[in-house]
């Protein structure tokens, strides 16, 4: 007998406050025409002032509780990929179980930074599997602009604020219910590349929550090799080829970024779902607030194959490959 985990729902919420390339070319030396050029941003979201992160992610998973059709009381697990929890503990996931009314199951904290949603799919998934989990929500949420420094416009243009949560649903059987839901997930990191992308501060170094650090050149060329070699890995393990991928939901970063993974694997723009224009890199809930998009507007279509990447501080990568 097949265990899958099955999506059976999606949601996506960003703040209201839109934050565009011009404003910011009045704060800092930077240029619409720049941040364009050279990421296909436009636009990010920024959480108000006393918006958490907890927040985000409470309204994006009601969103996909509802249009899964699954109460609360069903769900046994909560995995909240972030990178910028309301506090240093308890898990952000915690506070978003008792606001959602939970009082069962697991709930905690995956950080993976912008890979953290692939982190928490992978786990979510693997829980599934051997039985341990029924429901899930996989959150990806955050507030990452509170991390930003404002001076920097190396990195303060690249980053916004949201959350996704996708529901997972154990399914067992046999003939087409094999065939559904996640099939594989691929997960790396290496410690080593730390300098390239990290936050200068912490609880256990500063005592403060530090901004982040980015060796911009040198995280781009590893995106383009790491995401290319781990999206061969997935297709490998599951011995299809790239043609027999229907949507590319990649991390929103950078769209040049986006259009060589695209490149590589053969596929039209109209198969890429892409965000980073209107979303920016919003880290871990960029994947599943894409991939929320375009479930919602009806692009994505039941038993469609979904290519998911993202690569992030660890430096962290992965890839799932999820039959929808
Ligand atoms: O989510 C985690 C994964 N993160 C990523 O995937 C990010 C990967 N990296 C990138 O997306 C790109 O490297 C960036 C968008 C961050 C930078 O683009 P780039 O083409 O690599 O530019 P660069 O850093 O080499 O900078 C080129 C020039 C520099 O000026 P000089 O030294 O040539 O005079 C920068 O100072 O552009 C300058 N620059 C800017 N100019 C206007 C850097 N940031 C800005 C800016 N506005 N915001």
């Amino acid at each position: 007998m097949v265990v899958r985990s099955r999506v059976v729902g999606c949601g996506g919420y960003l703040p209201a406050r839109v934050m565009s390339n011009a404003e910011l070319a009045q704060r800092i030396d930077t240029t619409d025409e720049w941040i364009v050029q050279r990421t296909g941003i436009r636009q990010r979201h920024v959480a108000a002032e006393g918006e958490l992160t907890s927040d985000l992610a409470y309204h994006a998973s009601r969103q996909a509780l509802e249009r899964a059709g699954v109460s609360a009381s069903e769900i046994d697990l909560i995995v909240l990929a972030t990178t910028t929890p309301d506090e240093t503990f308890p898990a952000t996931a915690t506070r978003v179980q008792a606001r959602l009314g939970m009082t069962g199951g697991a709930a905690f904290d995956v950080q993976a930074v912008c890979t953290g949603f692939i982190y928490g799919l992978a786990i979510a998934d693997n829980f599934i599997k051997v039985g341990q989990a029924k429901t899930a929500l996989v959150i990806g949420a955050e507030t990452f602009t509170r991390i930003l420094d404002w001076n920097d416009r190396g990195t303060c243009v690249l980053f916004g604020d949201g959350a996704g949560t996708v529901v997972l649903r154990a399914e067992s059987g046999q003939g087409t219910v094999k065939d559904r839901g996640v099939l594989s997930t691929h997960l790396h990191s290496d410690g080593r590349e730390h300098d390239l992308l990290y936050v200068d501060g912490g609880p256990s170094s500063t005592g403060t929550a530090g901004h982040v650090k980015m060796v911009g050149k040198e995280v781009f060329r590893h995106a383009v090799s790491k995401l290319s070699s781990v999206i061969d890995e997935s297709l490998e393990k599951n011995a299809l080829t790239a043609d027999a991928v229907d949507w590319l939901i990649p991390h929103q970063a950078n769209k040049r970024i986006i259009d060589s993974m695209a490149n590589r694997l053969k596929l039209p723009p109209e198969k890429v779902v892409s965000t980073v224009e209107r979303h920016a890199n919003t880290s871990a809930a960029s994947v599943p607030l894409a991939m929320c998009a375009a479930i919602e507007d009806g692009r994505i279509r039941p038993g469609q194959l979904l290519l998911l990447e993202a690569i992030g501080g660890g430096l962290t990568w992965g890839a799932g490959l999820v039959r929808y």
